[in-house]
């Protein structure tokens, strides 16, 4: 028995709660074998595995040698048992339009739309970049990919034109599937005209899919861009789903991380439909009969992870809405509370502060006793708005599961598991890791860090959800994710041993229970979307006016975070009001509106270490009234005081510094 085996048991032993979940954590790592392969028989494949891992840090095959497709485990296998006329969606537009979808309707349509693809000449392999609304169409286009083997790419539809553009670039994707525009609180947001502009720099597409969804006015290029429809009409439902490899691409998913560039992580099918299976068992506890609602973008991670394939895979009734969460009314998600008797709802931080400011009359006007279960994800909850969710969406009776994962890791890591056993909550911790998920705090030479002290996440070793590559870059994958620790008395359970860095801070406390304490590197989160400080950056120098700029992150009490600029101006340009408001603009335009500074400052120089680097820590205590802690590294003080200086102005011109004491 290996120490950290002796490690569990004796925890297990001493613990009043958790019993089944600790054994449950001790046998998944003692013996991954037959655990995971337990877990993965309630999946259909057309090949058994023969092992469960092929581990080369970093790289792993997961059911190595197995046969899999992720439409028909989503699609095929409940139309075949008797669930085909089970609602698989029930879907409201931003403008009220309702349609409801079964799980017989929904294979049609992927079926017909595979056919579509193929006809296009989409083979498996092929990358195929989607940018579409919150349309039942999206996972269409998604699971019609994964029926033929191609890797869908999908790009959230707030992004701007040059931001789709290089993600399309970096996958090489061949089509890409769009729609005419989008709602978005009642306005129409025009995506084709988007996309023509993206396009307009990209060669490798060869043809544009536009749904209808607004009526709007497009222009369509002959001979490359095809209505959905018309595609549609004549098209067949014989389409057989391909028997594809474990390892084979799914999907690759572009987040944002240190550098100037999005990052194409890619997520494998066989592992990840095996965690994504198991961790709506376990964290949601899924029954048949329940109605669930995560209510993020399908463009974001969660949205793959748990509104496509995580209740497809349960054969599970989601709801899936459209547009704005304060549309037409603040009232407007209690509303389809209501109307769908949802019972377990999924949603941000961000949208629970957003809500409490409204007020809690709204949600009083609706009766939201079918809720039996509540969950976060995306970023810490304070534990006002973690308690302020529980009595007034929750009334007091349901659970809250406090979700932590990232894009990377395909599904959810440390979080109560009620489906297994509910331990004590505690409102701002996601609690303990999954079984499976060997999670660490460890300090900066790596090793262990005490209970309450401040470290690094880290989780030790492969697990089955986990990103196989960054996607033409297995070095960056490498060094970015694999290479920061090393195995400083560290207990590992797989060999060879490997340390995957998350790029988070965290504690743990007397109980193991892990607390999330924000990014450890220079990525934002706002309002849950994850936003590279690099990324901003790169868009404001893109601006003739700008000569460098230094972005970081402001604690903001709804969102989580702001975006705050530091610029300096090229000779011949001069700071102003309409300037400011221009660069603001300019960031929203190229990158998208998410990412819209919410403060823009003007300085002649940027604090800069001797060696060149930006520290953005350093302007990150000045826009948060902190402490600037170490200065010996800086370069020229006056950059510092010149930046207080310009932040002090501009909040006293506006009468922010006063806005803030109040909130
Ligand atoms: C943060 C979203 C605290 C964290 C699924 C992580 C959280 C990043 C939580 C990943 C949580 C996510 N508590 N922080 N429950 N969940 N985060 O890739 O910083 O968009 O590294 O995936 O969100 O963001 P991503």
């Amino acid at each position: 028995m290996s120490e950290a085996t002796k490690l569990y048991m004796e925890e297990a032993k001493r613990a009043s709660y958790g019993h089944k979940l600790r054994q449950m954590q001790e046998l998944a790592l003692r013996d991954p074998e037959n655990f995971w392969s337990d877990i993965a028989r309630n999946l259909y494949w057309f090949k058994t595995w023969e092992r469960v891992l092929e581990w080369n840090p970093p790289f792993a095959r997961w059911f190595a040698g197995g046969l899999i497709n992720a439409s028909f485990n989503c699609l095929d296998v409940h139309v075949k048992t008797g669930n085909r006329n089970k609602v698989a969606i029930f879907w409201e537009g931003e403008p009220g339009d309702r349609r409801v979808l079964t799980y017989l309707d929904l294979w049609r349509e992927v079926c017909k739309f595979s056919n579509v693809l193929k006809d296009l000449g989409v083979k498996k392999g092929d990358r195929v970049a989607i940018y579409m609304p919150m349309v039942p169409e999206l996972p269409v286009a998604m699971l019609a990919c994964a029926r033929i083997g191609a890797i869908h790419s999908v790009v959230f539809s707030g992004f701007s034109s040059e931001a789709l553009a290089v993600r399309i670039r970096d996958s090489g994707a061949k089509i890409l599937i769009t729609a005419d525009g989008a709602y978005r609180r009642g306005r129409i947001v025009q995506l084709k005209k988007t996309a023509d502009e993206a396009l307009a720099k990209i060669p490798s597409i060869q043809n544009v899919v536009v749904l209808r969804r607004t009526g709007s006015d497009v222009e369509m290029k002959e001979g490359r861009d095809f209505w959905w429809d018309d595609l549609m009409r004549e098209n067949s439902l014989n389409s057989q789903a391909v028997p594809l490899e474990s390892e084979h691409p799914l999907y690759i998913l572009y987040t944002s991380g240190t550098t100037g560039r999005p990052k194409g992580v890619v997520h494998d099918t066989g592992g990840y439909l095996v965690w994504l299976y198991v961790t709506m068992k376990w964290v949601f506890d899924i029954k048949p009969e329940d109605i669930y609602w995560c209510t993020a973008d399908i463009g974001w991670v969660t949205g793959h992870s748990y509104v496509v394939y995580g209740p497809l895979l349960h054969g599970a009734t989601s709801v899936m809405y459209e547009g704005a969460p304060d549309y037409p009314a603040p009232d407007r998600w209690w509303e389809i509370i209501e109307r769908y008797s949802v019972s377990i709802f999924y949603t941000t931080p961000t949208a629970i502060r957003m809500h409490m400011r409204f007020g809690e009359d709204w949600a009083r006007r609706h009766d939201l006793s079918s809720l039996r279960l509540l969950g976060t994800v995306g970023e810490p909850i304070n534990p006002e708005a973690w308690r302020w969710y529980q009595k007034v969406i929750g009334g007091g009776r349901c659970p809250i599961v406090d979700t932590w994962w990232q894009t990377e890791t395909g599904g959810i890591m440390i979080s109560p598991a009620p489906g297994i056993e509910l331990v004590p909550l505690k409102p701002g911790s996601a609690t303990l890791p999954l079984p499976g998920v060997h999670a660490e705090v460890v300090d900066e030479s790596g090793k262990p860090a005490k209970p309450y002290e401040k470290g690094y996440l880290v989780i030790l070793g492969p697990w089955p959800g986990m990103l196989t590559t960054l996607w033409g870059d297995p070095e960056s994958y490498k060094s970015i994710y694999w290479s920061k620790f090393g195995q400083n008395n560290l207990n590992f359970y797989f060999d060879p041993p490997a340390v995957y860095y998350t790029g988070d801070y965290a504690m743990k406390d007397d109980d193991g229970y892990i607390w999330l304490l924000g990014r450890a590197d220079e990525v934002l989160k706002v309002a849950g979307h994850r936003i590279g400080t690099t990324e901003v950056e790169s868009a404001l120098v893109m601006h003739e006016a700008v000569a460098e700029a230094a972005v970081t992150g402001k604690p903001d009490p709804v969102r989580g975070e702001t975006i705050v600029a530091f610029v300096t101006l090229k000779p011949g340009f001069n700071p102003s009001d309409s300037l400011r408001t221009e660069l603001i603009r300019w960031v929203g335009k190229t990158v998208g509106p998410i990412a819209s500074p919410s403060e823009l400052y003007f300085v002649s120089k940027l604090p800069k270490t001797r060696s060149g680097k930006i520290m953005r820590r350093l302007l990150r205590a000045v826009v948060s009234n902190m402490p600037l802690g170490d200065m010996t590294t800086l370069e020229d003080e006056t950059s510092i005081k010149e930046a207080m200086e310009a932040v002090d102005l501009l909040r006293k011109a506006m009468g922010m510094g006063e806005l803030e004491s109040q909130l």
